[in-house]
């Protein structure tokens, strides 16, 4: 599968792995500290940072971009990247960070309008003056960071809005909302749900009779609003990024999304009504087409939830990016899916700032997260390389499971997700029989990581709390019968060329950083910790 690679640098595929400073740090830039350290704690190479509207133009047609100048700057001091996320008409489906002319002038400036008739603090997505606004305020951005940036590419990417939508109502119930709810559903809409089968849009359409023709709420039923929103908020943003696209036609734009499928699953409730989710991200995909990708925040700690998230939102015309997740230990599990069976193609972690303590320190809890982030730092060339061969295999520890099996080609890979003896009970350096470097260090933790097989006899392995041992399937059955019989042999009768661990450098040539061998690899397989960077591993083909 050709995974289409949106982010770029110099016109080479690029892979951004970082964190997202939390909603408020980016008005100030002193306050950007604590992020800047927790960037190195997880060894990111891009940084998402907000760009907010009412800071840019606190006065209509006024524009200061002195924020994002320094904000380019303090990046390129620290050789990152960055994503500005313009948080303008919608962040998390209200209009909290428009400006204050335009929240005072509701007259001008239309909001929502629920079924009851309240004003709520979301702008109107019918409403010419609104986009207009947002239209000129964010080409004055786009324009700032072409001029400012195009030939060192610091910006890789710009997120339009921030999980658009509206909370507090499935649609505006305003005169412009009534009238654009009230005319007929466009007939190349309904061409497109009518052919999409298996589409979610699809089972509503046919649900509702299949109609040819209508309005939304003929068409569509109960679930009109929603979907009327979505088209509605896809056209706006999508106008966006023509307009922003004529200046800066290089820079990526995507969108990101609030997930469906919370306690009642209700739009305008549990998640921004329009936004791109389940039952509208087709729309979104023909309303948007000049929206590069449409992008899951996953906070979703359950592996299945995870899954389905991942699934939606990687096809062959959206390519899956997470610009939000947490810092949790089922993200530091689960991202490792992502990678490998979704060839997510950039990942980060939403308010980076919380993983360091007051003390500057890396805070205990984020160690899990801060490890996988580290382990995949040091292998991104191979992720561009290899995403989309079927080459990559995510390793991880669910619940209950000791071991999990690999098939490598020619090889079985056995991972063993191995118990570390707690320093003070073992007897002595020469009875423990573990030469992993600092083993007292060494915690009890879910295995996780990658193996990449980077040719018949050759791997790449990295990641956290396993151990892999590889076994020929070809090789005769007596030696299948002693290997397995002792453990011991298992290990010693692997015939290695060479195993070394190591990084890519900024040309993504391969850095060998230390050789294993004779105890090494005797005694502990071909183990990984996020520290040790990749492990690449060699076996004989001669014999
Ligand atoms: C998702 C939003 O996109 C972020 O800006 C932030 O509000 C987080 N939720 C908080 O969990």
């Amino acid at each position: 599968m050709k995974i289409s690679r949106v982010f770029k640098v110099n016109g080479k595929p690029f892979f951004p792995l970082g964190g997202q400073v939390k909603n408020s740090s980016g008005y100030n830039p002193e306050e950007l500290e604590t992020a800047w350290k927790a960037l190195e704690y997880i060894r990111a190479n891009t940084v998402e940072i907000p760009v907010f509207w009412e800071q840019v133009e606190p006065i209509e047609g006024q524009f200061d971009f002195s924020v994002v100048d320094k904000l380019i700057e303090e990046a390129r001091k620290r050789n990152l990247r960055l994503i500005l996320l313009w948080f303008a008409t919608w962040k998390n489906g209200h209009m909290k960070y428009t400006p204050e002319w335009v929240k005072r002038n509701p007259a001008r400036f239309k909001r929502v309008i629920t079924h009851d008739g309240e004003a709520i603090p979301t702008l109107s997505s019918h409403c010419k003056a609104n986009w207009e606004a947002d239209r000129k305020a964010f080409c004055s951005f786009i324009k700032h960071l072409y001029e400012k940036d195009k030939d060192n590419q610091t910006v890789i990417a710009v997120q339009i809005e921030n999980e658009p939508g509206i909370v507090g109502s499935d649609r505006d119930y305003g005169p412009e909302g009534d009238r654009d709810f009230k005319s007929s559903v466009p007939s190349v809409l309904i061409e497109l749900i009518s052919e999409k089968e298996g589409s979610p849009v699809h089972s509503i359409w046919k649900q509702c009779g299949s109609k040819k023709e209508g309005s939304w709420p003929e068409v569509f039923g109960r679930w009109a609003g929603e979907l009327m929103t979505a088209w509605s908020i896809a056209r706006y943003i999508d106008g966006l990024a023509v307009a922003g696209k004529e200046i800066y036609p290089e820079i990526p734009m995507y969108v990101n999304a609030w997930l469906d499928g919370g306690e009642w699953n209700m739009a305008g409730l549990n998640y921004p009504s329009g936004s791109p989710v389940t039952s509208t991200l087709d729309i979104w995909k023909w309303a948007a087409p000049h929206i590069d990708l449409i992008a899951p925040d996953i906070y979703r700690g359950d592996h299945k939830a995870y899954l389905n998230a991942c699934q939606l939102y990687s096809r062959e015309d959206n390519p899956l990016f997470v610009p939000e997740s947490g810092a949790s230990e089922s993200n530091a599990l689960n991202m490792f899916y992502a990678l490998a069976d979704y060839n997510a193609i950039g990942y980060h972690i939403f308010g980076i700032e919380q993983i360091v303590d007051d003390d500057g320190s890396l805070r205990p809890e984020a160690e899990k997260i801060a490890g996988s982030f580290q382990a995949v730092s040091a292998a991104l060339p191979l992720l561009i390389e290899y995403q989309g061969t079927g080459r990559i295999h995510a390793v991880v520890q669910e619940e209950f499971k000791s071991m999990q099996i690999l098939d490598l080609g020619r090889y079985v890979g056995l991972v063993k997700f191995y118990q570390v003896v707690p320093h003070s009970q073992k007897l002595g350096a020469i009875s423990w029989l573990d030469y992993r470097h600092n083993p007292a260090k060494l915690v009890n933790e879910r295995g996780r990581g990658l193996v990449i097989q980077a040719g018949e006899h050759e791997f790449y392995v990295l990641g956290a709390g396993f151990q892999l041992f590889l076994h020929k399937k070809d090789a005769p059955y007596n030696m299948l019968t002693a290997t397995q019989a002792s453990p011991f042999l298992q290990r010693e009768l692997i015939d290695y060329v060479r195993v070394e661990e190591g990084c890519f450098d900024e040309e993504g040539k391969w850095v060998t950083i230390r050789r294993r061998n004779g105890d090494e690899t005797d005694f502990n397989g071909i183990w990984v910790q996020p520290d040790v960077g990749v492990v690449h591993v060699v076996l004989n083909d001669a014999i």
